[in-house]
């Protein structure tokens, strides 16, 4: 079925010059953007996106990162594409994560606070809605 997912090119993708490389690998994958938005997105925002995780240990510096700078935003769609992009990304610790996928090719391990690992995406159709909606929320309309 075709469904949609939230994609995000982190602050250290984004400041790497990596979106165009990541929306080349989504489209070759054959999936589709659908919305494209480029922010720094703010506190508030991050604290929706990523509730499942308050009260961890990286929340804080989780947020510190993906607040530092501009991000890529990118509604994609395309069959099993949730599943799918997150095979693309590989596992979240780029130093374990499979060569091929995005974390693997692109990603190491630099040290900091919380991971960082290039890309989000959603993890199921419920987050994926939830997410989709914080992000572009005119999609939902
Ligand atoms: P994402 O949500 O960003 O697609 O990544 P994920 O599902 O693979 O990983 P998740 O468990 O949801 O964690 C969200 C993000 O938090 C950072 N993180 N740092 N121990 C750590 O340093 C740690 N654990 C998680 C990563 O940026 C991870 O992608
Ligand atoms: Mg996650």
């Amino acid at each position: 079925m075709t469904e949609r997912s939230l994609v995000l090119v982190k602050p250290d993708g984004f400041e790497r010059g990596l979106v165009g490389e990541v929306l080349r690998r989504i489209e070759a994958k054959g999936y589709t953007l659908v919305a494209l938005q480029i922010l720094t997105p703010d506190r508030d925002r991050l604290a929706k996106h990523y509730a499942e995780h308050e009260g961890k240990p990286f929340y804080d510096s989780l947020l510190e990162f993906m607040s530092s700078g501009p991000v890529a935003a990118v509604a994609i769609e395309g069959v099993r594409c949730i599943e799918g992009f997150r095979s693309l990304a590989g596992s979240t610790d780029p130093t374990k994560a499979p060569p091929g996928s995005i974390r693997g090719d692109l990603g190491r391990d630099w040290g900091q606070g919380s991971t960082q690992n290039i890309v989000h995406g959603s993890d199921s159709p419920e987050s994926a809605a939830r997410e989709l909606a914080i992000w572009f929320p005119e999609l939902s309309d």
